[in-house]
């Protein structure tokens, strides 16, 4: 049963009986594009709504914007172009939309080390300069909160370290890349190549004006960097994450996929290893991958991200939304600047880094992963023993091997089971050399069990 008006009006009486009204929470939005005018325009609109949920009207002090000439939309008293001047001023929480590492670096420090707290998407800073960044925080007793850093709208960084904070999470493994989802879904259900694709998508504005951060991986490092950071309590940055992007994948691979019930996605993927030994490390990777189409991030298609989380006591968990935009990304933003307010009006701050476990970052070439290959043959007696033979030599086993003749040539499809990725992918170049081999037509990791 809903409330009665008076219920509510004796509520409201008794919450404010005794005592003042809290003071506004003053912010300083940094940076008004897409993200930050959705925000601005939310937190003006529905102020009411914002002072309710936080427990103290949360208020607009200034926003930083490079031209503010160039903002008639927005309330001029409150644009200004000197962010220093802004972030050193008396607000309570910068929220830094700007995204580089420079000037947004120094910018978050000085409010950090002044006691401000930060609430940011920036996630290439946070993969570089998170410890730093903590650090200060620490010092200064405020909150550093990001959730708009990892796949826009969708919740992952509160769930890895508030709602799993008593799990031992394994694997952190997602499509956290909109722009390569769209461009990979594109050419799996086209079959057309990269490059007409990633033309396609800029002309939808799918894609940037320069796709580099997206297509080659860089985005997708930074945001592995941070997942894997929170999921096993470990530093990792950008620069310890294995890349490769999307440009090398052709029209030849996504039908290669299809021929094993599979389909290429952009993965990150974050893994607690465990040595024979018990010893623990952590594989952090950003690279294409095959997938089985029953595998639960296979159908997410088009600009969407998703997330699989595997931990000991949860299981399998899976999240899935929009991973950037506007309203997503305000949304994740938004949803931090309460937390944050929440947090200072009750005098205390949310969780802090944790990094206790310190685990190594384990490098590629040691990284247990399997692989597709697919093969054009010679069609005679002893060749599958001679491929057989370089598989051996590099102790990998194989997991399954299918051949199909035509004419003279064979088609041969090798799947591996687990091996390091450096026998792996000498196993490749030997196979490469091999006269009976007319062409290694894909070759690409694979992720999940065969169906
Ligand atoms: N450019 C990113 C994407 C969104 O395509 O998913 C921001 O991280």
């Amino acid at each position: 049963m809903a409330p009665s008006a008076d219920h509510a009006a004796d509520l409201g009486d008794r919450r404010s009986a005794g005592r003042a009204d809290p003071a506004p929470i003053r912010v300083a939005l940094l940076g008004c594009g897409t993200v930050g005018s959705e925000v601005a325009r939310l937190l003006t609109e529905e102020a009411d709504e914002f002072a309710a949920r936080a427990g103290a009207p949360v208020e607009l002090a200034g926003i930083a914007v490079r031209r503010p000439d160039k903002h008639p939309e927005l309330p001029q008293e409150l644009l200004t172009s000197d962010v220093e001047a802004l972030v050193s001023s008396d607000v309570d929480i910068v929220v830094e939309l700007v995204g580089g590492i420079e000037p947004a670096r120094t910018w978050l420090l000085t409010a950090l080390r002044a006691g401000k707290s930060v609430v940011t998407a920036n996630k290439a800073l946070l993969a570089e300069h998170s410890p730093e960044l903590s650090e200060a925080a620490d010092v200064s007793g405020a909150d550093l909160y990001y959730e708009a850093a990892v796949a826009g709208a969708i919740p992952l960084v509160r769930p890895l370290r508030e709602s799993l904070a008593g799990d031992r999470i394994t694997r952190v493994m997602g499509i956290v890349n909109g722009t390569t989802n769209y461009i990979l879904s594109a050419m799996d259900s086209t079959g057309a190549s990269y490059s007409e694709t990633l033309e396609e998508a800029s002309n939808l504005g799918y894609a940037e004006a320069d796709p580099t951060a997206d297509v080659d991986g860089y985005d997708a490092a930074s945001k592995a960097a941070i997942l894997a950071s929170l999921a096993f309590h470990t530093r990792v940055s950008a620069s310890d994450v294995y890349r490769e992007g999307i440009g090398s994948v052709g029209a030849a691979d996504v039908a290669a996929a299809k021929m094993i019930g599979r389909t290429v996605k952009l993965l990150a993927i974050c893994e607690r290893v465990t040595d024979p030994d018990g010893s623990e490390s952590v594989s952090v990777r950003v690279h294409p991958v095959m997938i089985p189409h029953s595998h639960q991030l296979a159908g997410v298609g088009g600009a969407f991200n998703a997330v699989y989380v595997e931990a000991d006591g949860a299981g399998e968990l899976m999240f899935f939304g929009q991973g950037a935009g506007g309203a997503p990304t305000a949304s994740a933003v938004l949803g931090d600047l309460v937390d944050v307010a929440r947090n200072r009006l009750g005098g205390g701050r949310g969780p802090r880094e944790s990094a206790h476990a310190g685990l190594p970052v384990r490098p590629m070439g040691d990284t247990p992963t399997r692989y597709h290959i697919s093969l054009q043959v010679a069609d005679r007696p002893g060749v599958l023993a001679q491929i057989a033979q370089v598989f051996a030599k590099h102790d990998v086993s194989l997991a399954s091997v299918r051949q199909r003749d035509k004419h003279s040539t064979a088609s041969l499809v090798v799947v591996t089971h687990a091996a390091p990725d450096s026998a792996l992918r000498a196993t490749v170049d030997d196979i490469g050399e091999l006269d009976v081999v007319h062409e290694v037509v894909s070759v690409m990791r694979v992720e999940g069990e065969d169906s």
